[in-house]
């Protein structure tokens, strides 16, 4: 069988969320990381409630409604900073695993793709940002099918573009809700444990859980 596709999810995976306040720790003050946490919180939690309400808005609109509530709920960080934040999310840091890990898979001819929540244009301008581009043979958004990962029709933009079965791709997430989707479409999986946080969704175990990217090429799955 021809070697797998490396499909990776992009924010917490590829690239670090936490990053945007990163930048702007100083002016945030104690609470940046609490609001750091509670903007990345909500903002999946309205990617879920939205689809199920069978609702969508782009993840552009949701990750400003996530940091307005996360704003709000922490006072002692400036408003000021709202268009600061926003901009330093569009041009996220990505891991140094991430890119030596692209580099390496396509050094051995692999194939990889993105497969994100994020709009195509929030992705676009973050793969520029990190000069991922030249290591990536697709970049896939959701809002092709205006629904949000664990959806399977958002899985099935892969198995439509490369036109493989689901046992031909390799998923890496590092958001273990998106392992467990991936996992019940199909694909093989694999965990990039960042947080080191407790196991979960138990009966979807992953193939193979791995605390950062590093030594992923070398798993030859
Ligand atoms: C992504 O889809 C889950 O936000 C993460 O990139």
């Amino acid at each position: 069988m021809a070697s797998p596709i490396y499909v990776f999810d992009a924010y917490g995976t590829l690239f670090d969320v936490h990053a945007a306040i990163g930048r702007h720790r100083e002016a945030a003050g104690p609470d940046a990381d609490r609001l750091s946490d509670i903007w990345r919180t909500k903002q999946l939690e309205y990617t879920w409630t939205l689809t199920l309400a069978g609702r969508y808005r782009d993840f552009w609109t949701l990750t400003a409604d996530a940091l307005d509530f996360a704003l709000a709920r922490v006072p002692s960080v400036d408003r000021a900073l709202r268009p600061k934040l926003l901009d330093a999310y569009l041009v996220l840091d990505a891991f140094t695993d991430a890119r030596n890990c692209l580099r390496k898979l396509k050094e051995r001819g692999r194939r990889t793709a993105i497969l994100s929540n994020g709009s195509a244009q929030m992705l676009d301008a973050a793969v520029k940002a990190a000069r991922l581009g030249a290591d990536l043979d697709a970049v896939l958004s959701i809002e092709a099918v205006r629904q949000y990962k664990p959806r399977p029709e958002t899985y099935r933009l892969v198995t439509d573009t490369f036109g493989v079965g689901p046992a031909e791709v390799v998923f890496v997430s590092s958001n273990r809700w998106d392992v467990m989707g991936a996992g019940v479409f199909g694909f093989r999986t694999v965990w990039v444990n960042r947080t080191r946080a407790p196991d979960e969704y138990g009966k979807q175990a992953p193939t193979a859980v791995l605390p950062d990217l590093s030594r992923l090429p070398a798993l030859d799955l």
